[in-house]
């Protein structure tokens, strides 16, 4: 798998609350930060999951978060 550029910044979104949603941890998705189906094959799976309460978040692109889905400041190291 190639290696995520480190230039990705998090998208900010609003997200709603109860609300199943599938990061992409894989990189690959023209839909990001969400899973469009392109880890077909790549042994990675989208992380499910749900918003605590509807709010602005952010979600991580590089995915080298410590925290995924959300951003942790990885990007920029
Ligand atoms: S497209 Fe990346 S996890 Fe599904």
């Amino acid at each position: 798998m190639e290696t995520p550029s480190t230039n990705f910044t998090p998208i900010g979104l609003d997200l709603e609350a109860d609300k199943n949603y599938a990061w992409c941890a894989c990189g690959k998705s023209n839909k990001q930060p969400f899973c469009d189906g392109s880890h077909a094959g790549s042994g990675i799976s989208p992380q499910l999951f749900k918003a605590e309460k509807a709010g602005t978040y952010y979600l991580c692109t590089c995915k080298k978060s410590g925290n995924a889905p959300y951003c942790d400041g990885s990007h920029k190291k």
